[in-house]
């Protein structure tokens, strides 16, 4: 079984996945957030995808357009820097995306996509995975969407079963997914499931429902708990093992210890990336938008934290909240 950190702009970029990768195990694969197509790729993008500072990462670098000749260009310069494989971004919702006919918004077109995809496996002589949505402002070209997706050779076809007008309210459309394991299982095409998976008991429900499948991205689950990814690989399988070690052997130190150092690790990434501590408090307070979720009573320590107005008035927030409260995973 395979978990991967998903891509989040904003949030899942080197810093965090280094934290991820030194602190908690059990994530096979990383993503990084979705490259734009640009002639030149910005300093940025380069230091995001630089193998040294991903140095025993997995990490496979996310594309985002909607013509062939865009994604091979891109996926050339990304050869120089040692990556094999790239994935496609058919899901984001965002309007000034989306409105271009990319991410999700090329959903919508299904000739469109067709030629898209056309194009670019006829020429790609390197594995291409897509991630995306199940429909644009409805589900009824799912079934369509799907039959196209079945005449690539998709190296991994990751689903997050919902449409982009959902965002990401509601629940997953459990039904559309239903649908993709039916009409993959036999075509050998990976599948992968993406989406709500916040605790052990959400994986649970997932491999009770489809017993066979073994790929699971986790984006906003993972930031709230980081150690999700051992609880998952120390449930046993459907063959009765845990998929990996026990996390308990992971843990030399103890959890709040590996949250603490986790945390540290992404602030100094960002005191050391960003020109002005605001730049970094702020990026903090995405974490903690999600990562607050960990810790038992944490609502009045974690609005402090959003108050605060520079590092100094973070750091007195966060200890405060790691030295009262204790987690509750
Ligand atoms: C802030 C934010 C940024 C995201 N950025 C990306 C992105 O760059 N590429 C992408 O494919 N998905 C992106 N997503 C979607 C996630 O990868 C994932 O599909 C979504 O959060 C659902 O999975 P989850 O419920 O496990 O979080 C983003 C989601 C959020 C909330």
């Amino acid at each position: 079984m395979e978990i991967y950190l998903a891509p989040m702009e904003g949030l899942t970029g080197y810093i965090v996945r280094n934290a991820f990768f030194h602190h908690f195990h059990g994530i096979d694969k990383y993503f990084t957030p979705f490259i734009s197509y640009s002639e030149k790729m910005n300093k940025k993008t380069i230091r995001d995808l630089l193998p040294a500072n991903n140095e025993g990462i997995a990490l496979i670098p996310q594309l985002m357009s909607n013509k062939a000749e865009e994604i091979l260009y891109m996926a050339d310069m990304l050869f120089d820097y040692g990556y094999t494989e790239v994935n496609i971004n058919l899901g984001c919702p965002s309007g000034t995306v989306s409105s271009k006919k990319r991410g999700s918004g090329l959903l919508a077109y299904p000739d469109e996509l067709d030629r898209f995809l056309s194009e670019l496996y006829e020429k790609a002589d390197f594995p291409v995975s897509v991630k995306t949505r199940i429909g644009y402002d409805t589900d009824e070209l799912w079934p369509q969407i799907l039959s196209i997706y079945k005449k690539y050779p998709i190296s991994e076809l990751i689903v997050h079963p919902r449409i982009r007008s959902d965002f990401y309210k509601g629940t997953p459309r459990m039904e559309a997914f239903d649908l993709a394991v039916r009409e993959l299982s036999y075509g050998g095409t990976a599948l992968c499931y993406n989406g709500d998976i916040w605790t052990l008991s959400d994986y649970q429900a997932l491999i009770s429902r489809y017993p066979g499948l073994s790929r699971f991205m986790l984006g906003r689950g993972l930031l709230a708990n980081p150690v999700l990814s051992e609880q998952i690989k120390s449930f046993p399988t459907n063959e009765g093992v845990p998929s990996s070690a026990n996390s308990s052997e992971y843990c030399s130190s103890s959890l709040k210890e590996r949250f603490l150092s986790f945390h540290n690790e992404i602030f100094d990434g960002y005191m050391s990336i960003f020109s002005g501590e605001r730049d970094v408090v702020m990026h903090m307070k995405e974490i903690w938008f999600y990562l607050g979720r960990s810790l038992a009573d944490s609502q009045k320590h974690v609005k402090r934290i959003q108050k605060s107005q520079n590092a100094t008035e973070y750091r007195l927030a966060v200890k405060k909240l790691f030295d009262e409260l204790d987690l509750r995973i």
